[in-house]
This record gives C-alpha cells, structure tokens and sequence, in this order.
C-alpha cells in the first residue's frame, strides 16, 4: 500500500496542476472537486485488488455500504482537507485506515505537498518515509501547542478557549490528517475536532501504535462507524483536556 500512497501522490500533484471542477456539497464551506472523485475512485480500485473480500467505507461513495466493522474493513479519505486543496494547494493529505474486525491495523496518511508519508501500525511500527517513527515525547498540555479546529474554537464547544489557554498556543489548519501527523511527529502535543469516521480512521492507527491517546472528547472510546468530537493526544495532555473540556 506504501508504493500505491507514492505513485497516488504524483497523480495528485498532476491532477491539481490541471483545472479543477469545485462543488459544494452541503454548504459553501463544504467543497468536493474532481480529484476527490478520482482519487477515490483510484484508491478504491487498488484495494479490490489487493483485498477483494474487504469492505470500503470512502466518504465520496465509491466504496461500501459499511454497518459493521467485522472482517476487513478499509476507510478512505482521497482528499483530507478539501478546502485547502482547493485554495491553498498545499495542507492536504490522503487518508487510508485498515481495520480486521474492528481492530486498528494499518494506517496511511500522506500530507502530499510537505511530502511527508506516515504509514504503519501495531505489528510494523510506524514510519515516516520509510525511516522508523519514534514515539513523541510525552508532554502535557502546558508543555506544546494544541491542533484545534475554527469551528469548536469559535463557539468555544468543549471549553476550547480554555484549553487553547492552558496550552503554549493554537494551531488551526483545515486538515484533520496534517493535524494528526503533526501529533505523531511531536509538534502538536493534541488535536480535538469534530470528525467522521475517514477523517480519523488512519490517524488512530498510527497515533496507538505510537502510544498516543484517541477517544471522543467525554473519554468515551471512538466508533470508526459514526462522527464524534475526536481528540488525539499525548497520554498527558490527554489528561489535562479531558478534564478542562468539560
Ligand atoms: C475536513 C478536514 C477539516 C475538518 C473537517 C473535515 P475534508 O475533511 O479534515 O480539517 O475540520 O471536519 O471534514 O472534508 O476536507 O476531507
Ligand atoms: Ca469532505
Ligand atoms: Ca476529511
Ligand atoms: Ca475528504
């Protein structure tokens, strides 16, 4: 599957360099454009052939129906941030999870323009480019910066600004799969939005085989089947926020 990120990231890198077709989906801040299509339609291709029998849960539909999350199940997100993708061109990743009977397995996330390939799991460890990924230092949330999201910030759901204030300081950037590849990398020491299911289903793979903590903001374990306030974080500050998001 690393050698399918890889060649994924050049077609990406060429399909954004030729004219995009950019709808909204629910709202003006919800866009999908033709190189979501596509790639998910590439991604989902490459894992039939792969794994024929596994199930796809992909959030522009190419892949299944998905109810339950026995057997194998892969969960695809062919552009994680979206809105960056399309004003930016930069600070957007391709997500792939890969779960046997509910048990995290394998996770890609592959921010394309810093390119930067986060892969892994339990069994292998986790890598970056291919080089070993050591566990990020365990530091609390007073000790780093915290990964938020503009919308529970605004509204301050979940005490944000309380936790923004209790940390060295916030970093917003539109894309859940950066956020939590800057958590691996130890440059954020938590990220907490609101998520579904493929905005944070490689992430928890690779940020529990590096230690890290992944549970809805009350402390309750996530469903890789529904949405849910997300935080991921280090087992201290997972800690600190879980007990100021209050
Ligand atoms: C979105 C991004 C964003 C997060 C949203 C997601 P998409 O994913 O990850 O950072 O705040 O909740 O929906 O739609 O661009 O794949
Ligand atoms: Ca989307
Ligand atoms: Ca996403
Ligand atoms: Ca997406």
């Amino acid at each position: 599957m690393q050698a399918v990120m890889k060649a994924d990231r050049q077609r990406v890198l060429v399909a954004m360099g030729s004219h995009l077709t950019v709808a909204e989906k629910t709202s003006r801040r919800d866009l999908v454009t033709n190189v979501d299509h596509s790639n998910e339609d590439y991604l989902v291709e490459r894992i039939r052939e792969l794994d024929p029998q596994a199930k796809v849960l992909a959030e522009e539909g190419r892949g299944d129906h998905v109810t339950s999350m026995r057997g194998h199940v892969w969960i695809v997100d062919p552009i994680d941030g979206t809105m960056n993708f399309v004003h930016q061109r930069n600070h957007f990743a391709i997500m792939v999870g890969y779960y046997v009977d509910g048990a995290p397995t394998l996770g890609y996330i592959y921010d394309v323009v810093a390119d930067r390939l986060f892969a892994g799991g339990p069994v292998v460890g986790v890598t970056l480019n291919g080089q070993p990924l050591a566990a990020p230092a365990d530091l609390t949330l007073s000790e780093g910066l915290f990964g938020a999201s503009g919308p529970l910030l605004i509204a301050n759901k979940f005490q944000m600004q309380r936790v923004i204030a209790a940390s060295l300081g916030a970093r917003i950037l539109g894309s859940a799969g950066v956020q939590i590849a800057q958590v691996l990398a130890g440059e954020l020491v938590g990220y907490l939005s609101y998520l579904r299911p493929w905005d944070f289903a490689a992430g928890r793979v690779l940020a529990e085989t590096l230690g890290l903590v992944v549970t809805q903001v009350d402390g309750t374990p996530v469903n890789m089947l529904s949405s849910g306030a997300v935080l991921v974080a280090t087992k201290r500050a997972h800690r600190a926020v879980l007990a100021l998001a209050k």
